[in-house]
């Protein structure tokens, strides 16, 4: 890290940092509370800060975490870019998703000329590649703080950094052991919160970035789960998504190993949490047990998001998926021969390198076997620095295109098929937001992932309530409620 330009009195203040996580955060907080008054004396007014996040829901929560953090140091937030403080928490599972945030950087120095008192971090996913550090630090001098995957919890210290130091503080871990938990978390919504349950992937597929990008498996103790549900409950928490890259290798690294079929029970005992949601299983280790412990239970809902990738075997091997079409199939089957009610949902990748039409003609077999609710369809994109981008037979992005179209129309077409089918139902819903385009609707969720557009007000948010599904708009609802 450079650390070059410390004021004397800073520098002591770091000598007199606790060394123990998270105590030593919340020794940064104080002191830049002191600062931030200070600011808010000279400036006369508050200062401001915004998250923009990109990618998956792992991102969402470390985003909750920096808000946390800077609410606690006392700025307010506001949503867009006019803020005295910006931070780009960065996705890099695709390249599309790189290009938006290099397309965005640019403005946001232009914002920087006008605003004095602008900071801006850059954070995530992207910046644990050293070729995008190196870029910003050549093309973007503007930015005032890049830090990685593993260290999100240090920024108050890294802002603390950059107010008596340098003009860019760079702190990027190559990888860590560590988890630091137990600091501040802004919450999006009062009802509903992630869980992160482990971090960190060893699957290393062989199109992907993460296991780069975000290190090794590490899961947390489960009492430590079990504590965070149960302040959650407690603070009128009802529903729970655990989130982690991959759950099914949850707790195999811990010092006394337990399965997430055994973490799945414990969490149905937390009091107060009607719903338990879980993301990401892997279809290659998806243990009976756990689709168990599901049939079972009350509270875990009966969705299952199981990323295939692809339909052919042949892919599959390739990219180290470590299951086949006939093996992921049979989940499938025991999964609907559980639960009948189950809602699957999935992605795939349209276009891995050496891709036939016959193999993506499996991927369609399997889509049309399975009976998806709902594919997040992705074309292949070259992540350098996986075994896929120097694989030969890239396929050409008209062909890759042109079967992306194809599978989506026969995604959507299940999908509504499916929707048709429930609606007239009465179904139990979470009522989570006020919808977007039509103020007097609200927005329900069900416990198949579904959402509902009903008639309704604000009192209704956070609570359970019965709603008829009178209209199926492919893959939303728009309904009434019933007592
Ligand atoms: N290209 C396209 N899609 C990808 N995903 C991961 N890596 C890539 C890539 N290089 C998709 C996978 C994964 C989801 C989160 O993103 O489908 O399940
Ligand atoms: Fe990427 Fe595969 Fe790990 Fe998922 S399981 S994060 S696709 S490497």
């Amino acid at each position: 890290m450079d650390t070059k330009k410390l004021d004397i009195e800073a520098i002591t203040l770091l000598q007199q940092a606790p060394e123990t996580e998270p105590e030593r955060q919340y020794f940064f907080m104080e002191e830049l509370k002191k600062w931030y008054q200070a600011q808010v004396e000279r400036l006369k007014r508050p200062l401001t800060f915004s998250v923009q996040t990109f990618g998956c829901q792992m991102n969402a929560k470390d985003s909750e975490k920096l808000a946390g953090i800077l609410k606690t140091v006392g700025y307010e937030e506001v949503e867009g870019e006019n803020a005295d403080f910006v931070l780009y928490n960065t996705c890099t599972v695709r390249e599309n998703a790189n290009t938006r945030v290099y397309g965005r950087i640019g403005y946001l120095g232009n914002l920087k000329k006008k605003n004095p008192e602008m900071k801006i971090a850059m954070c995530g996913c992207m910046m644990q590649e050293a070729h995008v550090v190196e870029k910003i630090k050549k093309s973007y001098r503007f930015v005032d703080l890049i830090f990685g995957t593993h260290n999100i919890y240090k920024l108050a210290e890294l802002l603390y950094l950059r107010i008596h130091g340098p003009k860019m503080v760079i702190d990027i871990l190559e990888s860590t052991e560590q988890i630091v938990e137990e600091l501040p978390s802004e919450r999006k919504f009062q009802f509903k919160e992630g869980v992160n349950i482990m971090y960190g992937c060893n699957n290393f597929c062989s199109y992907c970035i993460v296991p780069y990008v975000r290190g090794r498996e590490r899961s947390r103790r489960p009492e430590d789960i079990i504590e965070e549900m149960q302040k959650l409950a407690a603070a009128g928490v009802t529903e729970i998504m655990l989130l982690g890259q991959n759950v099914n290798s949850y707790g195999k690294t811990l010092a006394q190993p337990v399965s997430f079929a055994e973490l799945l029970k414990m969490a149905e005992k937390v009091e107060g949490i009607r719903r338990i949601r879980f993301m990401t299983p892997h279809p290659k280790d998806l243990s009976d047990e756990v689709i168990e412990v599901m049939k079972h239970s009350e509270k875990i809902c009966h969705h299952v998001h199981l990323p295939m990738q692809s339909g052919s075997s042949r892919v599959l091997k390739v990219m180290n998926r470590k299951y086949t079409k006939e093996s992921y199939l049979a989940l499938v089957e025991r999964i609907k021969e559980a639960m009948p009610d189950v809602a699957l949902t999935t992605d795939i990748i349209v276009g891995f390198p050496g891709e036939t039409e016959e193999d993506f003609e499996d991927t369609l077999d399997v889509v049309r076997k399975a009976r998806f609710s709902s594919a997040y369809t992705f074309l292949y994109s070259k992540r350098t620095g996986t075994p896929a981008a120097s694989m030969p037979d890239q396929v050409p992005d008209e062909v890759a295109k042109e079967r992306f179209n194809r599978l989506l129309a026969v995604v959507q077409e299940i999908s509504a098929e499916l929707a048709e089918a429930d609606t007239g139902k009465v179904v139990e819903v979470l009522v989570e937001e006020r919808n977007a385009q039509d103020a007097s609707l609200m927005t329900g969720r069900m416990a198949n992932n579904l959402l509902v557009h009903f008639p309704g007000d604000e009192e209704l948010l956070g609570q359970y309530v019965k709603v008829s599904l009178n209209e199926c708009k492919g893959f939303y609802y728009i309904g009434e409620r019933v007592k």
